[in-house]
């Protein structure tokens, strides 16, 4: 196998980092011949705040990913959250000047590059500008121009900028392990290219993967990116909740959390149908129902701010295939039933499923950014985005996106 086939995506989470090593040299998909999973630290809500703790972590991810697959890393597709990503739609405009009419792919770089002057501040960079549709001389809809005739060329993008600093951080603790990086991909974009199906996206949907520091927010519509955001409130918080609720020491609260918690309403009623008090490993026990009363409140709350972030009250009107929940947190049990009762709109559990290879340790929530950063990679192999000690710049990015367009 040639080393060039082999890919890797380093999903750096707030609890847990996920190296993958793939090898891509067969059509049917990734092949899966390296996991490393390794407990995170050094990070808060998706941000490195201590480069030689999160160096350390995900040094022993990758170096767990090496030693089952006998590769060694030289580079890496890299997930990217926290609450400095913004995201917003743009246009761009130009004409179309030649004397035959016809759209060029030489126009559509131009265009891009069109809706790509917006004013960033200084301390904030483009991280993707992605186009969503065309319109040839008003006529909207077009998902690929070329060949086609008219006078003007329109383009709707989703631009997503991130801070600079919070980047440079991640990078430098990649870089400092003598790896490159291949791809800058942000989380919520990643997660939905592994759990969310085709037509969904056409039809619009929500998805939310609610990890452990931050809940990652994206909207599609017409089969393209439509809105992302990040909510620096998931897992953690809940499992705060019940350490301050209880009276439990955080590590006891999370074991509790994970073994017993749902967010189905307990019981109503007959006495004889009370719950058991539920007993940790070291012989805490407190109430199932006010263990359950607490994990529900805050699952509401995060549920509520995931609409609120919708880009349109009419939620029902632009999400038709509802949400789509995934990270660690959605392994609560009942958190899909009880998200269609307080939403009214269909909601399921996406766990990452299409893979070959020694993957089945990577079928759950909590791994679809690091899946679905392995799938941008083979699909994007070889079209880097990203530049050493600054972000993309403007063409390298428009090249990619001009090359996505022809596959
Ligand atoms: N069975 C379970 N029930 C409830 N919560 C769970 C369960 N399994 C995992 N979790 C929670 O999921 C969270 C971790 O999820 P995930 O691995 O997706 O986060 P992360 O990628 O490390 O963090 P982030 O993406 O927010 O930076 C933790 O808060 C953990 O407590
Ligand atoms: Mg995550």
């Amino acid at each position: 196998m040639k080393k060039r086939n082999v890919i890797t995506a380093i999903d750096v989470g707030t609890t847990k980092i996920c190296t993958i090593i793939a090898d891509i040299s067969d059509d049917s998909g990734p092949r899966v011949v390296g996991v490393g999973i390794s407990p995170s630290k050094g990070l808060h809500k998706g941000l490195v705040v201590n480069i030689n703790e999160a160096r350390e972590s995900i040094r022993d991810s990758v170096r767990k990913a090496e030693r089952t697959s006998n590769f060694k890393v030289e580079s890496a597709y890299v997930g990217v959250t926290g609450r400095h990503v913004t995201s917003m739609n743009n246009r761009g405009v130009v004409s179309i000047t030649r004397n035959d009419r016809v759209v060029r792919p030489d126009d559509l770089k131009r265009v891009l590059s069109a809706a790509q002057s917006i004013k960033t501040a200084d301390d904030r960079r483009l991280l993707h500008v992605i186009p969503r549709g065309y319109a040839v001389d008003g006529q909207e809809g077009v998902k690929n121009p070329v060949g086609m005739h008219g006078f003007r060329l329109d383009v709707e993008t989703h631009v997503i900028t991130a801070a600079v600093t919070s980047i440079q951080n991640l990078v430098k603790c990649i870089r400092s392990l003598g790896m490159d990086i291949e791809d800058l991909v942000l989380e919520p974009l990643a997660s939905s290219e592994a759990i969310l199906t085709e037509d969904e996206k056409q039809v619009g949907v929500v998805m939310a993967d609610i990890g452990g520091g931050t809940t990652d927010v994206a909207v599609f519509r017409d089969g393209s990116i439509y809105h992302t955001s990040i909510l620096p409130v998931a897992g953690y918080q809940l499992t705060r909740d019940v350490a301050i609720g209880l009276g439990l020491p955080f590590e006891i609260a999370e074991e509790m959390k994970k073994k017993y918690g749902s967010v189905m309403p307990v019981y109503e009623g007959k006495s004889d149908d009370t719950p058991q008090p539920v007993v940790s490993k070291d012989g805490h026990g407190v109430s199932y129902q006010d263990l359950c009363d607490i994990i529900r409140a805050r699952v509401e709350e995060i549920m509520k701010l995931i609409l609120l972030e919708m880009p349109s009250s009419d939620y029902e009107a632009l999400i038709p295939a509802g949400l789509v929940l995934t990270g660690g947190s959605s392994n609560l049990s009942g958190i899909a039933a009880m998200g269609r009762d307080i939403l009214h709109i269909p909601v399921r559990v996406g766990t990452p499923s299409d893979l070959n290879g020694i993957a089945d340790v990577l079928r759950d929530p909590a791994y679809a950014t690091s899946v679905g950063l392995l799938l941008w990679g083979s699909k994007y192999e070889g079209k880097k985005q990203w530049k050493t000690g600054a972000f993309t710049g403007a063409l390298t990015r428009l090249a990619t996106q001009f090359r996505k367009l022809f596959q």
